[in-house]
């Protein structure tokens, strides 16, 4: 096994065009030179293309900047993210974001980018090296730094909006059952994983973020009160039948255009607006 491997292991290098270059070697007969490799096994010319990232440091009496940083994108992953880690690694480890999970579950890595809200893990980079890139936070939040924006009125809004079970215990002590076709209302409204980047795109919420409870809390609120096992859902739609609470959303509908899970939160603010309008408020 391990003759074979060593074996293996020589044949690869030797086949390997840029060592017969350091050693002056030929290759093999019929292996491949650099030149006539496929382009696949081509070294990939250097791409530098210009990102232009929101810096501010509360810290420092310097005011907020664009700073400007050239990566080549062709010796990086395809995605935002990957290039700003790839900054923060290569360049400046003073850039702050946040990211965690770079699949699109998590949220937290919502930014702003070339003026569209969107998840850096999810947003491929624009290939082309003529175009500067510009990112930055979230819309209409305080900026901690850098990238990093405030949460605490968004997840207070959404604390208020109580975002569990309202129900008894059932009397056999086992779970809550639902039915198919139940469960299936709660398809749409489940997957919003709260990076807020609806919210931080309406203008409605840019003007009274601290009355209007936004798209993403609304969607949230509407999965609790569609949930067939809830026994809240009166005293939930009377919670959210206020003028601003609700009624601050006028249908702009920027909020389903952003969102990177293909969510519609303003068609579920439009359900809660129709249970109020029949009466299903107390
Ligand atoms: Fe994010 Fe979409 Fe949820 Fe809004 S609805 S918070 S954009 S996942
Ligand atoms: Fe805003 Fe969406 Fe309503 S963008 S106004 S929450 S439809
Ligand atoms: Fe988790 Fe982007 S890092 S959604």
């Amino acid at each position: 096994m391990l003759s074979v491997s060593r074996s293996l292991a020589r044949g690869l290098s030797l086949a390997r065009p840029e060592l017969c270059a350091i050693r002056g070697m030929a290759t093999s007969a019929g292996g491949p030179t650099q030149e006539n490799a496929p382009a696949s096994q081509q070294p990939k010319p250097v791409v530098d293309k210009s990102f232009l990232v929101y810096r501010w440091n509360p810290d420092s009496s310097e005011g907020p900047k664009y700073q400007e940083y050239k990566v080549d994108i062709n010796a990086c992953g395809p995605m935002m993210l990957d290039v700003l880690l790839k900054i923060k690694d290569e360049q400046d480890s003073t850039l702050s974001l946040r990211r965690s999970c770079r699949e699109g579950i998590c949220g937290s890595c919502a930014m702003n980018i070339n003026g569209t809200n969107g998840l850096a893990c999810l947003t491929k980079v624009d290939r082309d090296p003529g175009q500067v890139t510009r990112v930055a936070p979230l819309p209409h939040m305080y900026v901690v730094r850098d990238l990093v924006v405030d949460m605490s009125n968004f997840y207070a809004q959404y604390k208020s909006i109580k975002p569990y079970l309202h129900k008894a215990k059932p009397a056999d002590g086992k779970e809550h059952r639902q039915s198919k076709e139940d469960r299936s209302k709660l398809d749409g409204l489940y997957e919003c994983i709260l990076c807020a980047c609806c919210s931080t795109s309406c203008p409605s919420y840019w003007w009274n973020p601290d009355k209007y409870l936004g798209p993403a809390v609304l969607l949230q609120a509407y999965r609790w009160i569609i949930d067939s096992r809830d026994e809240a859902t009166a005293e939930r739609l009377a919670d959210v039948n206020d003028q601003f609470k609700l009624y601050r959303c006028k249908t702009i509908m920027n909020c389903a255009t952003v969102c990177p899970k293909g969510l519609n939160p303003g068609q579920a603010i439009a359900k809660i607006k129709q249970s109020v309008a029949k009466g299903e408020a107390i």
